[in-house]
Order: structure tokens, then sequence, then C-alpha cells
């Protein structure tokens, strides 16, 4: 009922059900598009206005928007996903509307409604459905964000923002075999800090992580992970997803969300599915140090990277310019793969949904 407030328009130039079958059938992450997008324009005069689903095509943006100089924009990752019965569903789309709100209270942008959130993504993907990769891993990932599209050059809140939500058929954000993914841990440069942007879902942090992304690439490492900018001795989060460490008597640990960190609605997912199993999971300050002894020792057993793009991924290396420490035997461990398992089970439609999860479209 949400997604037909949303006014479809002529597509003249959809593609060809041979050229989309070739495009969904192993993509891989981020990198093509469906036929259509969903929009929606806001006013300081008006408020939301023009909720409709177009074709996929470049924007019209004046070289004067805000966005291109200050950077006022947010956005969302959420996914689409295809059930055997060829029924498809959205995980958690009312967690990602409500970070959606939070992160435009950060900064500065007009609040969208939930039930505009939810009716863009739900009429995109009816829409463009026959997007939806059919086998498991394989998504339409859907991508809604906002920016400040009036054009002017002082700083301060806009008078006019355009909403988007596009959608990209991908498949995993690590591709091949599911391998041990190893970390560069960033002492130098800060993603965010103190009262930052932090838990916003907000380009900037994305843009920041970069040159400890880089630095890490260079020392063979394949993500960064960020440590507290205050104090230099807590873990926070990766370049673009959560971490979770799990120690020798089962109880898993997780970074606390101080304000820095993003609040992942996979790391929350988990959380809830390993307590559902009575196992004892603590958002707590991790530092860097004891971990670190910890995986020498062999308290810590296994550690994992979390999030909707990148799912559940095994972390099995530790690197900076003072260390190199292996995790385990640096193979995937026990607990990340029956994690991965079970919430890609519940996704797939595979496995009960214990706490109604899966959104229908
Ligand atoms: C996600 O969707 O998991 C993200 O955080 C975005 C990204 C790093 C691809």
């Amino acid at each position: 009922a949400l997604a037909a407030q949303f006014t479809v328009l002529d597509n003249p130039s959809p593609a060809s059900d041979a050229k989309r079958a070739e495009l969904i059938d192993k993509p891989a992450f981020g990198e093509v598009f469906s036929d259509n997008m969903a929009r929606m324009t806001w006013h300081k005069e008006g408020g939301w206005s023009d909720r409709r689903i177009e074709p996929y095509a470049p924007l019209q943006l004046d070289p004067g928007a805000s966005v291109l100089h200050y950077a006022q924009e947010i956005f969302e990752g959420l996914k689409a996903y295809r059930h055997a019965d060829g029924s498809t569903w959205l995980f958690r789309p009312d967690a990602n509307a409500q970070r959606f709100q939070d992160s435009a209270r950060r900064l500065y942008l007009p609040v969208l409604p939930i039930d505009d959130f939810l009716g863009s993504v739900a009429a995109l993907v009816q829409q463009d459905i026959q997007w939806v990769p059919g086998r498991r891993e394989y998504t339409l990932y859907l991508r809604p964000f906002m920016f400040a599209s009036e054009s002017f050059l002082g700083v301060r809140a806009p008078n006019k923002v355009d909403y988007c939500v596009i959608a990209s058929p991908s498949g995993p954000y690590f591709p091949g075999e599911i391998k041990p993914v190893s970390i560069w841990v960033e002492t130098t440069y800060f993603r965010t800090g103190p009262g930052g942007t932090g838990f916003a879902k907000c380009g900037g942090n994305y843009a920041a992580s970069l040159v400890g992304e880089y630095r890490g690439v260079e020392q063979g490492c394949e993500q960064v992970c960020f440590v507290d900018a205050a104090t230099k001795t807590y873990l926070e989060e990766l370049g673009g997803m959560n971490m979770m460490v799990v120690h020798r008597d089962g109880h898993v640990e997780t970074p606390s969300l101080t304000g820095n960190i993003l609040p992942g609605v996979t790391r929350r997912s988990l959380i809830q599915l390993m307590r559902d199993e009575g196992r004892d999971v603590v958002e707590t300050m991790i530092v860097l140090d004891e971990l670190l002894e910890q995986i020498a020792s062999g308290e810590v057993t296994e550690v994992f990277a979390c999030g909707t793009a990148a799912i559940v991924t095994p972390i099995g290396r530790f690197k900076s310019e003072d260390f190199d420490v292996t995790v385990g035997d640096g193979a995937p461990g026990k607990l990340t793969m029956a994690l991965r398992n079970k919430l890609l089970g519940i996704q797939m439609g595979e496995i009960e949904d214990p706490h109604d999860w899966m959104w229908r479209v």
C-alpha cells in the first residue's frame, strides 16, 4: 500500500530480457543497476513531494549544488532476496528507515517519513522485481540516498533536497570463496571522533576511511580497522562494517555503540540470534592491546566482520607498523560460519524467521 504513493513513469528503454538475464546471472558487487529508480524531492516550502519511479539515468545537478561542496549526503544499504518459491523479500527495512532519520538529523537534512522510505523501496523493487537474482548470496542491493541539491555556496541547511533509491543486482562484497580477510589497524588517521558523524551513515565517513584503507592495501591488507581518535586505545569498526570477537569460552564481544560507530542492522541481528541460543554477547570497549594478546594466547579464537554488504566475513589477520598476528589457524571460524549460514538461511527463506524480520514485497 505504501508503494502505491509512488507514480510509475514510462520507461521507454528497459533492458531486454536477454540483457537483464546476463546482467543478473553472476554480478559483481555494485557495478550494474536496474531499469528504474525511486525519487522524491523536498522543498523547504512544501516539504516532500513528487513521489515517483522513473527511468534510471544520470542526474541533472547544478555545479553549485551544496552537496558537491559541503557533502550533505546520507545513504542506506539493504537487500531484496529471491526465495526458492519465486517470492521477493526485504530484511528489516524498518531498521534502515529509522537509521536514515537518525543520519538526517545529524547532517541537518530533512527527515524522511518512515512510510516514504518503505514505500520508495517497495515501489522500486516491485517495478524492477525481475532484477532480483535467484541464487544464494546474489541479491538486489538497494541504495537509498539523500543530498542537498540546492545551488548555493553558503554553509547552511539546504532549501532543496533530492532523495533517490537505486538498485544494483549484486554478488558478494568480497568475491570468490569465503576466505578470511586481513585487517590493517590504523592508528594515525581516524574516520570520526567524539561528537562527530560516526553513527550516521553519511558519505563523508566512508571518504574519511580511504586514507587508512589504502595505507593497509600498501601493506597487503584488504580492510582497515579504526581505533578511537580520543585515546587510540579501543577498536571501533572497519571502513564499512562492524566487528565481533569470539572468545574460547564461547562468549562474544563487540564494540559498544559509543556514537563513533555505525549501529549496524546486521550487527544488531547477529547479537539477537546469538542471545536466542543462550550465548553471552557483550557490547563493550575492546582494548586493542588486550585483543592482540588474547589472539596470541588463543583466548580469542575467531574474529569476524559483519554488515549488509559483507554479511558475515571472517577476519584472519591483524597488522600494523608494530605487529602482525594471525587469528586462530587463519581459517574461517566455526561460529563465524554458523552465524553466516543462519543469517543467510533466514534471509533466503530456508529456515524459520523467529523475529519476523523479513518483509514480503
Ligand atoms: C553495507 O551496505 O553493508 C555498507 O555499509 C555499505 C558498503 C560498505 C558497501
